[in-house]
């Protein structure tokens, strides 16, 4: 009934209110709950911006201490949720497995299901932020067919996850702390970003009254495309293509340019940021030291290469008409490789990141009085009416 407009890939149209995250695309403008992203980087950490994005405020000392207390308690999988990971093949990808692993949550938390539940629902959200990271451990550990490692709820949430992925039963892992702190950054800078694709796909679900383990696990199957979150697979994969010879910066620039076969600069292009990513802008100012830091120089030919793409596509016509710059993903996978990341699992750690903004988007769904089912129109352009053929005469 009435008028319906057409808006493929909704680049005009809002679907819903938000008091989260707040961009403005022209200027390069992030802001988590009001508070500057670059304030957050330079300051906060991943669990207190992880409780900003959820409750809306920064924590007291107390509440922090309480929050990070509740995660600790949480971070251990049901026994028989592990069996799972034998299950997939060993050079399974890690995002499947890790969307499959937070759908099977609801099998576990049976009291999860009702998404007006507020004592369940805050429970959730607890486990979900405290089993991800030993999730994709996990999911890590299977893929080079080590064992698992429990949780060591003595570390704080970042150095669990990395002793959990690189240690070993008998050795005593001692995270570095240089590459603890990276990794607490970027995750701070993919915490939230309103409402991209996999945000939108956690709202779309949760508004049929979907769980938050369910809402989620779409998210992940919507951020492993390569144009979200797959996109930090993509650019290594693309710097790594380079780096053997395949093409040279400017040849490949010139296939980008041409779009000959659909090639583009991945880690480029941004639908709302029609100026410099603020995040990327952040990562690149740290990537060179991160890379010294914790990798010595193993990023450094790839770095070079990234150096160069950004250089020309900065100062060619192509890139400033369309206003196109450096998104979030163009040097992150710099800094996970030389923190010893299979190329993999980078789309792995962007969940991990932004798992805190999936939680804070879809509780304001649930608890906003207005919010209706997702349900988008469509403009038919199929055949008009006709009859029944019987299948003799056609
Ligand atoms: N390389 C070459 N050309 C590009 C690129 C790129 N990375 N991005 C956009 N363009 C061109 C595109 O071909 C089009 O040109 P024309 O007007 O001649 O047809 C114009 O710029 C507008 O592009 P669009 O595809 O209409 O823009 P969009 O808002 O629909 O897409 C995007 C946004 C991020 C999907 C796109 O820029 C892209 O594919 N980038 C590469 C993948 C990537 O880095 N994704 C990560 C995004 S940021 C973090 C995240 O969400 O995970």
């Amino acid at each position: 009934t009435g008028f319906v407009t057409l808006d493929s890939g909704f680049v005009n149209t809002a679907s819903c209110t938000s008091a989260v995250t707040y961009i403005d695309g022209d200027a390069g403008i992030l802001r988590y709950r009001g508070y500057p992203i670059e304030q957050l980087a330079a300051s906060s950490t991943f669990v207190e911006v992880s409780y900003l994005l959820i409750y809306g405020e920064l924590p007291t000392p107390a509440q922090l201490a309480d929050f990070e207390d509740r995660i600790r308690r949480h971070t251990l999988l049901h026994e028989d949720l592990k069996l799972f990971f034998n299950g997939f093949p060993r050079d399974a990808h890690p995002m499947p497995v890790l969307s499959s692993a937070v759908s099977a949550l609801s099998t576990f938390y049976q009291d999860s299901l009702n998404p007006f539940d507020a004592e369940q629902v805050e429970i959730s959200t607890v486990r979900l932020l405290a089993k991800l990271p030993t999730i994709a451990a996990y999911a890590y550990k299977k893929s080079i067919g080590q064992p698992f490692l429990y949780p060591d709820n003595s570390l704080t949430l970042v150095q669990n996850f990395l002793r959990m992925t690189f240690g070993l039963p008998a050795e005593n892992y001692e995270p570095d702390p240089a590459m603890v702190k990276a990794l607490d950054l970027l995750f701070i800078l993919h915490a939230d970003h309103e409402q991209n694709c996999s945000t939108s796909t956690v709202r779309l679900v949760g508004s049929s009254q979907a769980n938050l383990f369910a809402s989620v696990s779409a998210g992940i199957n919507a951020l492993f495309g390569p144009l979200h979150g797959g996109a930090n697979q993509a650019v290594l994969e693309m710097l790594e293509k380079i780096a053997r010879g395949d093409d040279t910066a400017d040849t490949f620039m010139e296939k980008v340019k041409n779009k000959q076969d659909g090639v583009r600069l991945m880690g480029f292009g941004h639908r709302v940021y029609k100026n410099y990513d603020p995040r990327a802008a952040i990562i690149k100012k740290t990537a060179d030291e991160i890379l010294r830091g914790v990798g010595g120089t193993a990023g450094d030919e790839l770095l070079e290469i990234a150096l160069r793409l950004e250089e020309i596509a900065l100062s060619d016509d192509y890139f400033i008409e369309r206003k196109l710059y450096p998104n979030v993903d163009f040097y992150t996978g710099l800094i996970y490789k030389a923190m010893g990341f299979p190329t993999k699992m980078f789309t792995v750690l962007f969940a991990l990141g932004r798992i805190p903004g999936w939680i804070a988007q879809w509780r304001e769904m649930i608890e906003d009085k207005d919010t209706k089912i997702g349900r988008p129109r469509q403009v038919y352009i199929g055949a008009t009416e006709r009859d029944y053929v019987s299948i003799g005469d056609r």
